[in-house]
C-alpha cells in the first residue's frame, strides 16, 4: 500500500468544484480511498457497501479489526439502506442535529459488510454538514465508510497536511478543503439501548441530547455494552511526544522548574502566554477544539522531549476536549494533578 501515489487537490469548502467531486466520486466507485474534510476532522472514505474497499481503510490506517467505522450518508433514502430500524428518538435527533457532528448507532441492514461494524449487529451513521463531504457522498451515490484520516491511535487530522503526513503513499486522493471547523470528532450515541448511551462525547453535548430525547446514560455506567467503542479506549488520539496534563498553572510551573537540563519541555497554557516560550490556547471551547489537534501536531514535529499542558476547567462544556486530552496521555499513566 505504501507505493501508491497520493494526489492532493485543493477544493473550496463553501463552493466545492463539481468536477473535483466527480473525480473523487469515481475513485470511490472504483474501490479507492479518498480523504475529505468534514465539519469535525478529515475522514478517510471508501464505499461502505464494498468490503474490499473498506478493508483498504483498515490496512492504510493500521486499524484493528475490532474497531467499527462510521458510515456517512447524504439523505434519508441512503440512511434507510443501511439501518433496519429508525426509532422516533433517531428522527428527533436527526431533525435537530443533522446534517452535523452527531453519530447514531442503530441496527444494521445486510447491505453493510461485517468489516464495517466489526462483526456486530449495529452500524454507526452520520450525515455530515461539510459541503465537500455531502457533495462527495451525493456524487458517488453511495454511503461512505469513513474513520478519521490518521494512523490508528494517533492524533486526528484537522488539516490536509496532517493527512498527507500520516497517510501519504497509502491512499489515492486527498481533498484539501482547509482547516476543519469543529476540530474534534462527532458525538457518538447508541440508540439500541434504553435509555440511549453516550459512547463518545463531542461537539454536541449530553445536555443538548437530553433536551431532545430525555435521559441519556454515560457509557461508563454500562458494564456489558455489546461492542467496544475504541474511541473510548484509554490510549487514543495521542501525539508521539509524551504529554503531561496539569489541572492548574501553578503545578505546571512547579514541574517545569524541576525539569532536568536535558529535558526540552513545551508548555501549552490555558489562556494567555507567559513568555515567548509558552503556547497560549483559547479560553472559548469552540476555538480551543478547533486548534487542539493542530497544536499537538505542530509540537510533535518540533522535537520536544515532553509536552506539559494546563487543562481547561473541569466543567460540562469542556467534557469532550478534556476527554480527548486525557486519552492522548493514555488513561493509566494520567498525570492530572
Ligand atoms: O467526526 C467523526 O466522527 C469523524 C468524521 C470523519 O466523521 N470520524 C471518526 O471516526 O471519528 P473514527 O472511526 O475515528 O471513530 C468512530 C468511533 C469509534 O470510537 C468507534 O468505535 C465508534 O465510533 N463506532 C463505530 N461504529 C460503531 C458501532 N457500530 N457501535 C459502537 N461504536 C461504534
Ligand atoms: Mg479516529
Amino acid at each position: 500500500m505504501s507505493d501508491r501515489t497520493t494526489r492532493t487537490i485543493v477544493i473550496d469548502p463553501q463552493r466545492p468544484d463539481a468536477s473535483v467531486l466527480r473525480l473523487a466520486a469515481d475513485t470511490i466507485r472504483r474501490g479507492g480511498l479518498v480523504a475529505f474534510p468534514t465539519e469535525t476532522v478529515y475522514g478517510l472514505g471508501a464505499n461502505a457497501l464494498d468490503r474490499d474497499a473498506v478493508a483498504k481503510i483498515f490496512a492504510a490506517k493500521g486499524r484493528p479489526a475490532i474497531n467499527p467505522v462510521i458510515v456517512h450518508v447524504s439523505d434519508q433514502q441512503m440512511l434507510r439502506h443501511v439501518v433496519t430500524d429508525w426509532p422516533a428518538n433517531a428522527q428527533h435527533l436527526a431533525d435537530r442535529f443533522w446534517p452535523g457532528p452527531l453519530t447514531l448507532v442503530l441496527p444494521r441492514t445486510n447491505s453493510i459488510p461485517d468489516i464495517v461494524s466489526a462483526g456486530g449487529p449495529t452500524v454507526a451513521v452520520r450525515m455530515p454538514a461539510h459541503l465537500v463531504a455531502l457533495g462527495l457522498i451525493r456524487e458517488a451515490g453511495l454511503p461512505l465508510a469513513a474513520p478519521s484520516a490518521n494512523r490508528s491511535s494517533e492524533l486526528s487530522p484537522t488539516r490536509a497536511e496532517h493527512v498527507e503526513a500520516a497517510l501519504g503513499g497509502r491512499i489515492d486522493l486527498i481533498l484539501d478543503g482547509g482547516p476543519t471547523p469543529n476540530g474534534i470528532e462527532s458525538t457518538v450515541v447508541d440508540l439500541t439501548t434504553s435509555p440511549a448511551t453516550l459512547l463518545r462525547p463531542g461537539p454536541i453535548s449530553v445536555d443538548e441530547l437530553r433536551q431532545v430525547i430525555g435521559w441519556v446514560q454515560m457509557r461508563a455506567a454500562v458494564s456489558s455494552a455489546p461492542l467496544p467503542s475504541p474511541g473510548l479506549l484509554p490510549r487514543h488520539y495521542a501525539p508521539r511526544t509524551p504529554l503531561h496534563l496539569f489541572c492548574d498553572r501553578a503545578s505546571l510551573t512547579e514541574a517545569f522548574a524541576k525539569r532536568q537540563p536535558v529535558d526540552c519541555v513545551a508548555r501549552v497554557l490555558f489562556g494567555p502566554a507567559e513568555d515567548d516560550d509558552t503556547i497560549a490556547m483559547p479560553t472559548s471551547v469552540n476555538e480551543y477544539a478547533s486548534q487542539m489537534y493542530a497544536t499537538l501536531h505542530t509540537l510533535d514535529k518540533q522535537g520536544y522531549s515532553r509536552i506539559f499542558l494546563e487543562m481547561p476547567p473541569d466543567t460540562p462544556e469542556w467534557v469532550a476536549v478534556r476527554d480527548r486530552l486525557t486519552r492522548a496521555t493514555g488513561g493509566a499513566s494520567l498525570k492530572v494533578r
